[in-house]
């Protein structure tokens, strides 16, 4: 069957649509105590055992002890959403607006047993890659630190994804998140001997240096584990564009050097320039929020006479260069002088990374500009955006798919799964696909081609 589109009509549509969108997101957020409330007056020790003894239909989902950690797939064709197809659109919208269905599963259901843990891998944790991996795989060892304050289903569908019995995970958990979220995470955990949690939680501040300090306190931990090769960061609001299996051909074709942003004629003065503190500071209903505000006084320059180069906070990072961040002097005394600066995670790792006269490992060898980097998919708002822009930042929807298909970056940021539980659905799906297959990586020739690889 083939059909023509015509242009003018689909885009008209599409602002129609999103104007749907728009609508359902101010009713998802004004209701979505309300909705919160409501799901956690469900039983579900009650739904699993009744539901036990009535349903006798062979279903199989139906004699899993933890089905009630089963996530809400909707359903809708991901394979249309991500080719434009519209009545896909119109169909996922209609769901997206139907508040009963976006159903999320409570924090507090993440109880298991360590006696339970074997049952909880085998229901939730059993694509073949969970129990092995290629052997190529296997000598190509990841590490992951996962940052992470609320939406334990979030984080533990992340981990379905991401996780690999070769691989290590560290998991940062806010030392202010709640007590549910974080026994919710441990009773997770405990069931995997390569994950854990990082030794020293902090309390992340936006913007501020703790959060540099939870990837730094992760990364230490992990340094006890001596076979992988490369680290990654990662936040619970993100979701991988790539498979394990791809990461690793990728990461091969780096041969060590460090997959890190890094942008030398973006300069953001007030950033280092200025002393930057936390202030306790007012809100509307008689409550403090702590927040980092600028003061008047200059900062000294930076130490070890580096240039500060403005990067992100996430990126790929070979293990010699985290043993470098770690044991060089210059790496400590610039992470000392960072303290008081306006997010230092977006220029500590770049600024090592790009001051060639440090000699960094896997640093970058050349001096042109501009650089690139694949760590990360961000849309700052220089594409459209069809989610919706938190902090400058765009966090995807369904919209977005057909724009993360066939991306060359190693994963996207950011995603809500109650803003859009089908965006999650479908690149999940998308990746899982991808992950049952070997295929060769058909992009090679991009990531060969990077400039941190070449010869200065
Ligand atoms: C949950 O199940 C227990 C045990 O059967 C019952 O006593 C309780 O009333 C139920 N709670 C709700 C909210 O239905
Ligand atoms: C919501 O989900 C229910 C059950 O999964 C389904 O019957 C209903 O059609 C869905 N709502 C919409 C608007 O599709
Ligand atoms: C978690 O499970 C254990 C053992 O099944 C039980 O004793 C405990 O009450 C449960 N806690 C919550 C909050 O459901
Ligand atoms: C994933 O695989 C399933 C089963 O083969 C298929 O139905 C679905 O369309 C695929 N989804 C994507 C996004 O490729
Ligand atoms: C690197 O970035 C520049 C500028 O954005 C671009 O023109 C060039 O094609 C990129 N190179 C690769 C290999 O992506």
């Amino acid at each position: 069957m083939q059909f023509t589109v015509n242009h003018r009509l689909l885009k008209n549509n599409c602002i129609l649509f999103l104007a749907g969108f728009f609508l359902f997101e101010f009713i998802y957020i004004s209701f979505v105590k309300r909705y919160d409330n409501l799901s956690s007056d469900i039983n579900f020790s009650q739904l699993t055992i009744s539901s036990e003894k009535i349903d006798n239909n062979n279903n199989h989902l139906s004699k899993k002890i933890f089905r009630y950690l089963q996530p809400h797939y909707h359903s809708v064709s991901c394979q249309n959403l991500y080719e434009h197809d519209y009545n896909e659109f119109k169909h996922a919208l209609a769901l997206l607006s139907d508040l009963n269905n976006l159903t999320s599963v409570p924090d507090q259901h993440y109880n298991i047993t360590k006696a339970q843990c074997s049952i909880y891998r085998s229901e939730r944790f059993n694509e073949p890659y969970h129990h092995e991996d290629s052997f190529v795989n296997r000598q190509f060892p990841l590490a992951f630190t996962i940052l992470m304050y609320e939406n334990v289903e979030q984080f533990e569908r992340l981990l379905h994804l991401i996780y690999r019995p070769q691989n290590f995970y560290c998991v940062h958990v806010d030392s202010d998140a709640s007590a549910n979220v974080l026994q919710a995470v441990k009773s997770i955990i405990q069931c995997f001997n390569n994950i854990f949690l990082a030794s020293k939680q902090e309390r992340v501040l936006y913007a501020t240096f703790s959060r540099l300090q939870a990837d730094l306190n992760c990364m230490q931990d992990l340094m006890k584990y001596p076979s992988w090769k490369y680290v990654l960061n990662v936040a619970n609001t993100e979701l991988p564009l790539k498979t394990n299996a791809e990461l690793v051909k990728i990461l091969s074709i780096y041969r060590g050097y460090n997959d890190i942003e890094g942008r030398w004629k973006t300069k953001n003065i007030e950033r280092t320039e200025y002393v930057w503190q936390i202030f306790d500071t007012p809100t509307g209903n008689n409550q403090q929020v702590p927040q980092l505000r600028r003061t008047n006084e200059k900062k000294t320059s930076p130490p070890g006479n580096v240039e500060i180069v403005k990067g992100s906070a996430y990126g790929a990072f070979s293990r010699a260069f985290i043993e470098f961040v770690q044991t060089s002097p210059i790496a400590k005394e610039l992470l000392d002088w960072s303290r008081d600066t306006y997010s230092p995670d977006e220029h500590y790792w770049a600024t090592l990374n790009y001051n060639t006269h440090l000699n960094s490992p896997g640093g970058y060898k050349a001096k042109s500009d501009p650089t690139n980097w694949t760590a990360r998919f961000v849309n700052w708002g220089e594409q459209n955006c069809y989610g919706r822009i938190i902090r400058g930042i765009c966090v995807f929807g369904i919209f977005d798919l057909p724009n993360l298909l066939n991306r060359h970056e190693l994963f996207a940021n950011k995603f809500h799964l109650n803003a859009d539980p089908i965006a999650y659905q479908c690149l999940e799906e998308l990746i899982l696909n991808k992950s049952k297959l070997d295929l060769p990586l058909n992009d090679a020739i991009f990531y060969r081609h990077m400039p941190f690889l070449l010869p200065s």
